[in-house]
């Protein structure tokens, strides 16, 4: 990706409202496996990533690659059914261009989710995760280049990122809702290869509970923006040399499928709160 960020960004933005987009405060970024969630968005406006001027097409598997923009109990939510992994092109800025878009949309707050292993070995494959905080091991940070000062300041904080306060009014609600949701911390590996024994050992030594391939670098803009965080991540399997097992994308994405109607009440939920 090459060009004047700040101008790239507003030419998105510029187009996102002439196409529809209009006010929303919320953006929710949906994980792998997880995209149908954006069925349930009443008047949806749907635009293709490859209508977007500076967004190209994802092309991972369970993604679909789509802007959705529309009413869900009572908000209005701009949806980002697919994401750019790190790993797909090695260039953080296409992988935090959409989370930045939504930043310039106006949005207040970012609903961010994801599938990831599952490290804390008194947990379960299938459960899902209340992210209270995150481990950057990604070896990047979307912030590093020319600040956009209109957005953020140079040396953002990153201590309430993930508001104590809006995790406990989630859980209780989830809580009350029948859905087990766990409070834990996130760890963002570059990928794509999956983690061996030895570094799912590591990150639990160094207090990580799940670890995933993203979301850091979107809650990381976020925080930037001053925007409230909430992150939800689907434990779609146990990490590396957990259990006696190989790992693979198919179990990622079916485990997704499995926990859907879960994984939907905690999104309303954290909409709502
Ligand atoms: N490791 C990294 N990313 C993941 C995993 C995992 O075990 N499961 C789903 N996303």
């Amino acid at each position: 990706m090459t060009g004047d960020l700040r101008t790239m960004i507003r030419e998105a933005a510029d187009f996102l409202h002439a196409n529809g987009v209009g006010e929303a405060d919320t953006g929710l970024i949906l994980g792998t496996g997880l995209n149908d969630y954006s069925d349930c968005i009443e008047d949806p406006v749907i635009i293709p990533y490859s209508e977007i001027p500076h967004m190209d097409p994802g092309k991972v598997e369970g993604h679909r690659g789509q802007l959705i923009y529309g009413k869900r109990r009572g908000k209005n939510v701009v949806i980002l059914a697919g994401r750019y992994h790190y790993y797909e092109s090695a260039d953080i800025r296409i992988t935090s261009f959409p989370a930045r878009v939504l930043a310039a949309l106006g949005i207040k707050r970012m609903i961010i989710t994801n599938a990831a292993g599952c490290v804390n070995s008194s947990w379960k494959a299938g459960q899902l995760m209340l992210i209270r905080d995150h481990i950057n091991l990604s070896g990047q940070n979307p912030l590093i280049g020319p600040n956009l000062d209109e957005f953020g300041t140079r040396f953002p904080d990153m201590t309430y990122t993930y508001s104590a306060e809006l995790r406990e009014k989630i859980i209780k609600k989830a809580a009350a809702a029948g859905v087990v949701l766990t409070e834990g911390v996130y760890t963002m590996m570059s990928g794509p290869s999956f983690e061996t024994p030895a570094e799912i050992r590591m990150i639990r030594t160094i207090g990580g509970d799940a670890v995933g391939m993203s979301s850091v670098p979107e809650a990381i803009i976020a925080a930037h923006a001053g925007l409230e965080v909430v992150g939800i991540s689907l434990l779609t399997n146990m990490a590396a040399g957990i259990l006696d097992q190989p790992l693979t994308g198919e179990e990622v994405t079916e485990a997704g499928r499995q926990a859907e109607a879960a994984f939907a009440k905690v999104v309303d939920i954290a909409l709502e709160v």
